[in-house]
């Protein structure tokens, strides 16, 4: 249902629901309703992700055979490690013994190597073996097991599930045509650690009216919101812009970018990403790590890309270094500037935290109420579950 924009921009600053004064912060209820914990600002920038989805942790080609890395997934420390066949595993970062981080071990053949006494885990978290004298010789060891989370690598990216691992195989990965069939789009990932919560990156990254931020650089010229509906667990908002007019449309892609001045964006949870007319699109996988960090991977991929002067269309073994230059010094300095906004709002929010809210932009209301409807859906079991586990 697509929502009606004169309305919520009349009403610019709550159009989903009043359950904030602008001026005190004082919660109004409706009738007497329960009233909420915390304002609704101070919920959704605090709010955690939902788990029962693939989060992208790592690039592929940053996990070696034998490599192990920390992630951390909200406040959780995992241990991804590549054995020495090439398969990936993540297991709680932590030895069951003295609760070492595995992370600072190694790897050793299929199996992660705890650097203090030696305990050895598999892929699936269980304790194989204990080296020292203690454990030795013992016909049968004591069942030890951490926590393990499936894991696996698709586009060079690795793909972790925090959630319930049941369910694992039922969530897709989000669909992207581009990358699969005979001749995927290439692509050079960028990522950034971003010191600021991911409803401040995803709100930052869908919403055009910070072209002012970006007003040297012009990646997208005189935005204007025309709708937005949401669909299930997806937001899609459309802008009218002149594109065309943008630095990197004029100089790489084909023809100009005449006809491509319709963009979507979309908020599909818990991934963000936009398309301009077919021939320009961008992911954004974040991995929230904790109230105040967010890892974030981009994928850009470009369509086309047209040779500058001579008007050709790029030679595919050009391409990648072509993507690389254009990331070095064009989007990377583009995001830079974004990174320093939202830590300096992140800062703002920290000295600020019970400051109204104020949103001129209808569609980011409703991606502030996908935010928290998922993080309860995660956090909080369906009440029949509840009354089980009271009942025992
Ligand atoms: S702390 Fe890990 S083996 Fe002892
Ligand atoms: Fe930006």
């Amino acid at each position: 249902m697509t929502t009606d924009l004169s309305d919520a921009i009349d009403n610019p600053i709550d159009s989903i629901e009043r359950s904030e004064d602008p001026v005190t912060n004082a919660s109004h209820g409706d009738g007497g309703g329960p009233v909420p914990e915390l304002p609704r600002r101070r919920q959704v920038r605090t709010v955690g992700p939902n788990g029962n989805f693939w989060y992208v942790v790592e690039l592929g080609k940053n996990l070696k055979h034998g490599d192990v890395r920390r992630v951390r997934f909200w406040k959780q420390d995992i241990a991804v490690f590549r054995d020495h066949d090439g398969e990936l595993h993540a297991v709680e970062d932590r030895c069951a013994h003295r609760q070492l981080p595995l992370s600072s071990g190694f790897v050793d053949g299929k199996t992660l190597v705890c650097t203090y006494h030696g305990w050895k885990y598999g892929g699936c978290g269980t304790c194989l073996d204990i080296s020292h004298e203690l454990g030795k010789g013992r016909t049968r060891l004591p069942k030890i097991r951490i926590r393990s989370y499936p894991i696996k690598e698709q586009w060079g990216l690795v793909w972790l599930f925090p959630g319930d691992p049941d369910r694992a195989g039922d969530v897709p990965l989000p669909s992207i045509p581009q990358l699969e069939g005979e001749q995927p789009w290439p692509f050079v990932p960028i990522v950034a650690t971003i010191k600021a919560h991911f409803s401040m990156i995803v709100e930052n990254v869908c919403d055009f009216n910070h072209e002012y931020l970006h007003r040297r650089k012009q990646p997208f010229v005189k935005p204007t919101l025309r709708e937005w509906k949401r669909e299930g667990d997806c937001i899609r908002v459309h802008y009218d812009t002149e594109f065309e007019h943008s630095a990197v449309a004029k100089l790489f892609m084909e023809g100009g970018a005449k006809d491509l001045n319709d963009i979507e964006i979309w908020y599909q949870y818990p991934y963000q990403g936009s398309d301009i007319g077919g021939k320009y699109i961008h992911w954004l996988f974040m991995l929230p790590e904790d109230e105040r960090t967010t890892r974030c991977f981009f994928v850009f991929l470009f369509g086309p890309i047209h040779v500058p002067v001579f008007n050709r269309k790029m030679p595919e073994f050009l391409r990648k270094p072509i993507l690389w230059i254009t990331n070095k010094l064009y989007i990377e300095p583009l995001l830079g500037e974004d990174k320093w906004a939202l830590e300096l709002e992140q800062e703002g929010f920290d000295r600020h935290p019970d400051a109204a809210q104020i949103e001129l932009n209808p569609a980011l209301l409703h991606f502030q109420k996908m935010s928290l409807e998922k993080w309860e859906e995660y956090s909080q079991p369906p009440a029949r579950n509840r009354r089980q586990a009271r009942n025992g």
